[in-house]
């Protein structure tokens, strides 16, 4: 038996399987995956995980499931494969768009709790948004287990898990887009790119741990770095000008409303 199985065995199992272990969790041997290929079975049994082919083989081993193939490929496992999940099960999706009404016509007597993670799962410092559907306190407990091994997790509404797809699922890339500027400025005055790089990136993850233990907003932590006459307030002005907030509000809007076109709302 297993404590916990992944059906799907990609980046985002990887990372997680990963996490688990790396935070104890799970011991290894207490995890079971599957891939269709044998190239990435081999590369995760690197991992010391038992690895299978089929996503049956693994929902026999493990009552606690985590549905981690691309969207598309999520009916052809039901209706095609026919894997069948029973009352002891729970399953923990984290395939984007597909929504809890869709996942219990295909396993109608399980649990389910619909995860929305992101790509930073893969360095321990993901943000996932989950709704509950139908499950009860203990699951939502172990799955807050779960992803706070690669980082923290958040109960929602499931509603909701569109605005977390543009608020954490997609906001990385914007954050990535605002690193260029920077380090381009750093190397600009003189920085190599790798020193300008290490700065910057070490000041959004400071910037993040500020917005989240300060206890402050996040305008008290911007009026709190700019001293008037000082070299920051220099800065906001430019952001300012150029409606920075509004176009990053903006960003986040269009991915929210993609995310719901592609759940079919
Ligand atoms: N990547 C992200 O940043 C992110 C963020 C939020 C949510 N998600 C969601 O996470 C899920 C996984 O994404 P990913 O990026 O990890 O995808 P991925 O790297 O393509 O991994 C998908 C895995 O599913 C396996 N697979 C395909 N068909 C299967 C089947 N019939 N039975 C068992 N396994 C099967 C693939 O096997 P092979 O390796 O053998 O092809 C592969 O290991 C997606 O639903 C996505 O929406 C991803």
């Amino acid at each position: 038996m297993a404590s916990i199985g992944f059906i799907g065995a990609g980046r985002m199992a990887e990372a997680m399987i990963r996490g688990l272990i790396a935070r104890g969790v799970y011991p290894k041997e207490d995890i079971a995956a599957c891939a269709p290929s044998e190239e990435t079975r081999k590369r995760v049994s690197g991992l010391g995980v038992a690895m299978y082919e089929s996503a049956d083989e693994v929902a026999r081993l493990a009552k606690v499931l985590v549905l981690a193939v691309k969207p598309k490929h999520v009916k052809g496992l039901f209706e095609d494969e026919g894997l069948r999940l029973g009352k002891d099960h729970l399953l923990i999706s984290i395939a984007a768009g597909i929504t809890i009404e869709t996942l219990s016509s295909y396993v109608p007597d399980s649990r389910i709790v619909r995860v929305m993670p992101n790509h930073c799962c893969a360095v321990l410092e993901g943000a996932a948004g989950f709704a509950r559907g139908n499950a009860t306190d203990d699951d939502v407990r172990l799955v807050e287990r779960i992803f706070s091994a690669t980082g923290l997790a958040e109960e929602v509404r499931e509603e909701d898990i569109d605005a977390v797809t543009g608020v954490s699922g997609s906001s990385p890339a914007f954050v990535y887009m605002f690193l260029k500027g920077v380090v381009r400025a750093g190397t600009d005055a003189g920085l190599t790119k790798e020193a300008a790089t290490k700065l910057a990136a070490q000041s959004l993850i400071g910037a993040g741990k500020m917005a989240l233990e300060a206890g402050m907003t996040p305008e008290a932590l911007v009026d709190n770095v700019c001293s008037p006459g000082g070299t920051t307030i220099e800065g906001v002005k430019i952001l300012d000008s150029g409606g920075f907030e509004e176009l990053v509000r903006k960003a986040v809007a269009a991915s929210i409303e993609r995310s719901k076109e592609m759940s079919g709302k």
